[in-house]
């Protein structure tokens, strides 16, 4: 009789092969970086200008940052060594939390050892399979996967349509007890935003939740880079709006650390902090980089010029790839793609670029619908106006 444990599809054989991926183009390998994240980064022996990363404010490597994380790193050391319900609640985390609470201006936030954990740990909390939660079809996988892990009842409306939306939520209306609206406010992928206007109002009129996710946007947009929220809510991110919006941020992108956030009320907080489980059951973040993300929430509220900037390059491409006969996108910010539609196609200019000395990644299905393959041109308050024109003449020549 045949023995269950060499079944073929409890062997690694049974997986799909190498080629399965390469001949569809989406086989997927690590780029070996030799050096710190930055503008100017080493691969393959070679120094490239980066346009790949979502350091967007030039902080990972920044002195200042590296400082930080060195104290903390020889007071607290480096791990934090528990959950931070057991012993892992250290004074660098503590200060991150009172600090990004006072700048957000909310009562209280909740840092994750990443921003995907953040959204897992909001959506799994707050919704579970009586609730019905309400997602934008372009989500990132980790709304997608909080909204799978919660059990509830999942209704897509179509990219950015707040009337489709209305119509779902007139069609499931009072039949659970909690509702959820999730959505990005910057869509990674193509740097476009969120009608947060619309679906605020949709949020009070159904009587939802709304859970924003400000990954792309935090340290970027907005008068005092509190991301969209800031930038098209207005006062409604603090007060009235404060109970039903809860925003989640990344420690990750352009605040140059590790993590995630949560903000809301003292309440939500303490009800994450006891029902989470991806919260409660990993290791709390590390002192380092909760030191080193403290010291990029000053720098983000000291210095607006790097936001500033940083949004002034965005113009510039996009007005020199519009010159240069490139199709027009609905990017907004500091993310342009540069539409392709097959994947091998959209490989094949990725590694022509290369030949440029220029890091432009080529971002093929799962991570957008098929066909839409592209590339995705995120932008660097460390880049020139010179960087973003040698880009531009490269892609031209490509
Ligand atoms: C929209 C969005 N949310 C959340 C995340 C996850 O954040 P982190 O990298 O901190 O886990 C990402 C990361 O790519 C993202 O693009």
């Amino acid at each position: 009789m045949a023995d269950p444990s060499h079944s073929p599809l409890t062997t690694h054989h049974s997986l799909p092969t190498t080629d399965h991926f390469r001949d569809q183009g989406l086989y997927r390998v690590r780029r070996h970086i030799g050096s710190a994240q930055g503008v100017h980064i080493r691969y393959r022996g070679r120094d490239f200008l980066n346009f790949a990363a979502n350091d967007y404010l030039n902080l990972a490597d920044d002195p200042r940052l590296v400082r930080a994380a060195r104290r903390a790193a020889r007071r607290y050391g480096t791990g934090a060594g528990a959950s931070p319900l057991v012993v892992g609640y250290l004074p660098p985390l503590r200060k991150l939390e009172r600090d990004l609470a006072r700048w957000e201006g909310t009562e209280a936030t909740l840092v994750t050892s990443s921003g995907f954990a953040a959204n897992l740990a909001v959506i799994s909390a707050l919704a579970d399979r009586d609730g019905d939660v309400f997602s934008d079809a372009l989500n990132h996988a980790s709304l997608i996967d909080g909204c799978r892990l919660s059990r509830a009842a999942v209704h897509v409306y179509r990219h950015g349509d707040a009337n489709h939306l209305e119509d779902l939520l007139r069609r499931e209306a009072n039949k659970s007890h909690r509702r959820l609206i999730v959505t990005d406010t910057v869509f990674s992928m193509d740097g476009d935003l969120a009608p947060l206007p619309e679906l605020f109002d949709l949020a009070q009129r159904y009587d939802c939740l709304l859970v924003i996710d400000e990954a792309h946007a935090t340290g970027v947009l907005g008068a005092g880079g509190r991301g969209v929220t800031e930038l098209l809510l207005g006062a409604k991110d603090q007060t009235g709006g404060a109970e039903l919006l809860i925003k989640v941020g990344t420690l990750s992108k352009a605040l140059g650390s590790q993590g995630g956030f949560v903000c809301g009320s003292r309440q939500l907080i303490d009800y994450l902090v006891n029902t989470a489980r991806p919260y409660i059951f990993s290791t709390a973040l590390a002192p380092p980089a909760a030191a080193a993300a403290r010291r990029a929430v000053a720098i983000v509220a000291e210095e607006p010029e790097r936001r500033q900037h940083l949004l002034q390059l965005a113009d510039r491409l996009r007005g020199g790839l519009s010159a240069a006969g490139f199709p027009e996108t609905k990017s907004r910010c500091q993310i342009v793609p540069v539409m392709v539609g097959e994947a091998t196609q959209a490989l094949k200019l990725s590694t022509s670029l290369e030949r440029f000395g220029l890091l432009v990644p080529a971002i093929r299905p799962p991570s957008v619908p098929d066909g839409t393959s592209r590339l995705r041109i995120s932008l660097s308050a460390g880049h020139t106006e010179d960087d973003v024109d040698r880009l531009v003449t490269a892609l031209r020549r490509v």
